[in-house]
């Protein structure tokens, strides 16, 4: 399967946001990574509606939106309207996770899991096979910019060996640390999807950084 990166907006520079939006169009980034922050489920906000809105404006690649707020269920049809195609709620925020998996699809769009750092696998067991994607955190999340937590690796392993054995087509994506350095080996025990921020975004020449990310991950 031909491997995604997906740079996180929430590096990019606001102020020149139509800039950052054409830079990963025209890269070989496969997906825009949107994070929305709501200040009760992480100690941080982001943005809202308005600003997803502008993105999907000039965006021409998937939005894969991820959801750290409390009560998703409030906005689903919301985030379909400003333009989201993948929708990753916490499963820390979900008390009736199965139901919300259910809305999202019913809007027509891809439903994705995350989970954060201290969080085991074993909670997905039940809900995998409706699952589009999950989200492994390897940062607490709240903040760009953090170390990888090593312990990831390990996850990633047992969450590829419970979409095997239950038969499932999720795909596994990781979002926080993510650098040259420990990519191929994410890619290697089972990453799918590829979440960057600060990496690409301070890097000196974006364009050529998600190039380099991807080439890492492609196969040879
Ligand atoms: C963290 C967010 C991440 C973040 C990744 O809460 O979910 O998507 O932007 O940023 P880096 O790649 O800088 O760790
Ligand atoms: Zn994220």
């Amino acid at each position: 399967m031909n491997k995604i990166i997906a740079p996180s907006m929430l590096a990019a520079d606001f102020a020149n946001l139509q800039r950052d939006i054409e830079m990963v169009n025209a890269s070989d980034a496969d997906w825009f990574h949107i994070d929305v922050m709501d200040g009760m489920f992480v100690p941080n906000i982001s943005f809202g509606m308005p600003v997803i809105k502008a993105i999907k404006k000039h965006a021409k690649k998937t939005m894969d939106v991820h959801l750290m707020i409390v009560d998703p269920d409030r906005y689903i049809s919301d985030f379909k309207n400003v333009g989201a195609d993948i929708l990753t709620v916490h499963y820390e925020a979900c008390t009736h996770l199965h139901r919300t998996i259910q809305a999202i699809k019913a809007e027509g769009m891809l439903a994705g899991v995350s989970l954060n750092p201290h969080t085991p696998i074993a909670v997905l067991e039940d809900i995998i096979v409706d699952l589009d994607l999950v989200l492994i955190m390897s940062v607490n999340p709240g903040f760009g910019g953090q170390s990888f937590i090593e312990n990831t690796f390990k996850k990633v392993e047992q969450l590829k060996h419970l979409i095997e054995y239950a038969g499932s087509k999720a795909l596994i994506e990781v979002d926080g640390g993510v650098t040259i350095e420990n990519i191929e080996k994410l890619s290697e025990a089972g990453v799918d999807a590829f979440v960057a921020g600060s990496f690409v975004f301070k890097s000196e020449n974006p364009i050529q950084t998600i190039t380099d990310l991807k080439r890492l991950v492609s196969s040879k």
